[in-house]
């Protein structure tokens, strides 16, 4: 038996055995780690702003109320007159009653069950003139955009209703030469920066996706809401699959991470030529426990007489992605990932620059503070983007 062989065997061992281990010790804490407990119990904050996926714009259905626990917030949305989506606290300005899950939404107007009173775009529109003419029984609506069949609204975590007015404009690529789309969602018990974290983290694709070898860049903007990497990953395939797809090499997967505050982290693929654009929102419900929802754009399947890896790819995305993403990603990563001694907030050593980086960028840039480094961690040469706009410009 090769070596390789070996490896690839110890892999999916490994992999089988860390699953069986989840199932069976899922529920207890044994996998509560350090790094957890530390955010659980410091002061790192829950909350950031930013715009946040609320649903994707099928499951927000006209004449209908979704009502969701987000970043500590009851709230609800609904579609008004004309179709656009609003989003604001499940609290009615009447007697405090709720409108979730007794009341209804009729000719884009919610309905409170308990006195029948009606809100349209947060405005009173039912009940006496004085209640419908108070200003104060106005419900702060959230700033919403619907984009690439997404709908997303803004939340200030200065605010205490959690409604503001956002200090950036979303800026999504354009999705629409991918005919293909696919949605996975699922709930996670941990902050999204170290969901995030794991994403960008080039060790990981080694660790976790057995990639043999890997290359990652900073890319020019760590900038204000803006977060930019890019990994270049090779995975060895075996030999006999490399001898059905005639490749003379091992597949390039190249990667590009693009963040628009903590909330929305696009990675951009290219799978020895297959492409895909991933959208990968995170929102939290409460405290430590996150919504994750991954989109997949994607070109069509594709077909050929010959067999081709980038064909094969075609086939089998999303389902292989999603299998992965979700199975290492949010059920293997606790007990994996959060063990490591790397994963210590504060803390990081050499070879995690970009890790250290991208926590660099969540202080400096979405908490405006700059935290004390653990006695590992080598400041990361950070560059603002207007940095590189002055540089430019002399
Ligand atoms: S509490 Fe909502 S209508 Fe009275
Ligand atoms: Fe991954």
């Amino acid at each position: 038996m090769r070596i390789k062989d070996v490896e690839n065997k110890a892999f999916f061992a490994q992999f089988i055995a860390r699953l069986f281990v989840h199932n069976v010790f899922k529920d207890s804490q044994i996998f509560l780690p350090k790094g957890d407990y530390e955010r659980r119990h410091g002061d790192f904050p829950r909350y950031f702003s930013g715009w946040y996926l609320f649903v994707p714009s099928d499951d927000l259905a006209e004449g209908e109320i979704v009502h969701k626990k987000l970043n500590g917030l009851d709230l609800v949305a609904y579609r008004n007159k004309e179709g656009r989506p609003v989003v604001h606290s499940n609290r009615c300005t009447h007697m405090d009653g709720m409108f979730a899950p007794l009341g209804s939404v009729k000719d884009g107007r919610i309905q409170c069950a308990y006195h029948g009173y009606t809100f349209e775009d947060g405005k009173p529109r039912s009940g006496p003139a004085e209640f419908r003419n108070d200003p104060s029984k106005c419900i702060p609506c959230h700033p919403v955009t619907e984009v690439n069949g997404l709908i997303f609204f803004w939340f200030d975590a200065k605010s205490e209703d959690g409604v503001g007015v956002p200090t950036w404009e979303l800026d999504l690529p354009d999705v629409s030469d991918f005919p293909r789309r696919a949605t996975m969602r699922s709930i996670t018990p941990t902050h999204m920066a170290p969901l995030h974290e794991n994403i960008i983290d080039d060790q990981h694709f080694m660790i976790l996706h057995g990639s043999q070898r890997y290359k990652s860049d900073l890319l020019p903007y760590q900038h204000k809401h803006r977060f930019r990497t890019r990994n270049r990953m090779i995975f060895a395939l075996p030999d006999r699959m490399k001898k059905f797809f005639r490749l003379e090499e091992d597949p390039v997967t190249e990667m590009d991470s693009d963040f628009h505050g903590l909330g929305i982290h696009i990675t951009k693929a290219n799978i020895a030529g297959f492409e895909a654009v991933m959208i990968h929102c995170t929102t939290p419900i409460e405290d430590e426990v996150t919504e994750w929802t991954l989109t997949m754009y994607m070109d069509r399947r594709q077909w050929s007489l010959i067999p081709s890896y980038r064909d094969f790819i075609s086939q089998i995305h999303p389902w292989g992605t999603f299998a992965q993403v979700y199975y290492l990603h949010t059920q293997d990563r606790r007990a994996f990932f959060e063990r490591a001694p790397y994963r210590f907030y504060e803390d990081v050593p050499k070879g995690f620059e970009k890790v250290n980086a991208f926590r660099r960028w969540i202080q400096v840039e979405l908490l405006g503070e700059e935290r004390p480094m653990g006695k590992n961690c080598i400041p990361t040469k950070y560059t603002p983007l207007n940095v590189l706009q002055d540089d430019a410009a002399e």
